[in-house]
């Protein structure tokens, strides 16, 4: 069995090949969140919000059609940006205002995208098995997203 260290190493590699020559903050979240939904066992949902006035908005993500628009606070995502904070959420269902965009989903890790103090955007991972995601997933997520963000013009 693959350790999630090396798992997340070869894909803090794999992000900056596909980032080379491109610092566009859409289209780099495209190829992240589809990279991260080919590579990654047990998905359901891989993709981002981001920050637009007082909602988390819909941006590029893999699975499902999701909601559009996530108020400030709301779901899980929306504790992540309020608190800025990754959040491990081992069972949806235990996650009081946790908001369902596919009944598949059944445990969830949002990180926080932070600028300056200031959430830009979250990156949100849906998986169809409780207790998917753990602190590893949320370090090694943590530094793709910080890839994400010393790769493109914000
Ligand atoms: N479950 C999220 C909403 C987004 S979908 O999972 C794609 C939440 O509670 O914020």
């Amino acid at each position: 069995m693959i350790d999630k260290t090396s798992v997340y190493a070869q894909l803090r590699r794999d992000l900056t090949a596909v980032f080379e020559g491109e610092r566009d903050l859409i289209a780099n979240m495209a190829n992240c969140s589809a990279l991260l939904f080919q590579s990654l066992p047990d998905l359901n949902w891989a993709g981002f919000y981001r920050t637009i006035g007082s909602d988390l908005v819909l941006g590029p993500f893999q699975g499902r059609p999701a909601c559009v628009r996530i108020g400030l606070g709301r779901g899980v995502c929306g504790a992540a940006a309020a608190n800025k904070k990754t959040v491990l959420v081992p069972d949806v269902h235990e996650f009081p205002g946790h908001i369902a965009c596919d009944a598949a989903s059944k445990s969830e890790v949002v990180i926080p995208l932070i600028d300056r103090g200031r959430v830009i955007a979250v990156l949100d991972l849906d998986s169809p098995i409780l207790n998917r995601f753990d602190q590893a997933d949320a370090d090694g997520l943590e530094t793709l997203v910080a890839v994400l963000l010393e790769s493109s013009d914000l």
